[in-house]
């Protein structure tokens, strides 16, 4: 079985879309694919009780606990890897990764960010695109390299930017044709990797 680890820090909307087209699409059956587990760095992370109420293992490891980032992301690593991860997700995962993190998981780590790459890596890209004058704005997915935002693109939507947009506005937009590329892309990976 291909397993998948969705890592999440809040909502986990993207992570529900993913389980969703994973259920609906029986990936299991077809592709012998499954998310095995969901985990977040934070213990009221909204996601966790979705995963939970769709029979997906749950785990917390909470980032404050841990002196330093390389300690968590070595005890993190050790957290996914008791489920032998064919692929690692990060669906609104807010810790910056260590580089030795990425390194164990080069080839099968991938990302979804609310900007259409290389413009507006880093934080409040809604605001940054709108600040901007962009007439168009929204997301990517992508594998993840040793820097922040950028590595190769695997899939990417677009929206209008529109008259009286606010970041909030603009990030709801953005945030359906999220639901619809990461699973896509996620599937794209399942059936192009042996
Ligand atoms: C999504 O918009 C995702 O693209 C973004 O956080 C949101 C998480 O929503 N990720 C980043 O900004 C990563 N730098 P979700 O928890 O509902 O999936």
């Amino acid at each position: 079985m291909k397993n998948i680890v969705i890592l999440i820090s809040g909502g986990g909307s993207n992570m529900a879309a993913i389980v969703r087209a994973a259920q609906q699409g029986d990936w299991a059956q077809q592709y012998g694919a499954r998310v095995a587990a969901v985990i977040s760095n934070k213990a009221d992370a909204k996601g966790l009780q979705f995963a939970q109420e769709h029979g997906i293992a749950t785990a917390v490891l909470d980032h404050k606990a841990f002196a330093s980032r390389e300690d968590f992301d070595a005890a993190l690593a050790q957290q996914i890897d008791t489920h032998q991860p064919h692929l690692v997700v990060l669906a609104g995962f807010m810790r910056i990764l260590t580089p030795g993190f990425v390194a164990h998981y080069a080839g099968r780590l991938l990302n979804i960010h609310p900007s259409l790459l290389p413009a507006f890596p880093g934080l409040h890209t809604h605001q940054r695109a709108l600040d901007a004058g962009c007439k168009f704005a929204g997301c990517t997915v992508h594998q993840v390299t040793q820097e922040l935002d950028v590595g190769p693109i695997l899939e990417q939507a677009v929206v209008p930017v529109l008259p009286g947009d606010t970041a909030d506005t603009l990030a709801a937009r953005v945030l359906t044709q999220e639901h619809i590329i990461y699973p896509r892309a996620v599937l794209g990976f399942i059936k192009n990797k042996s």
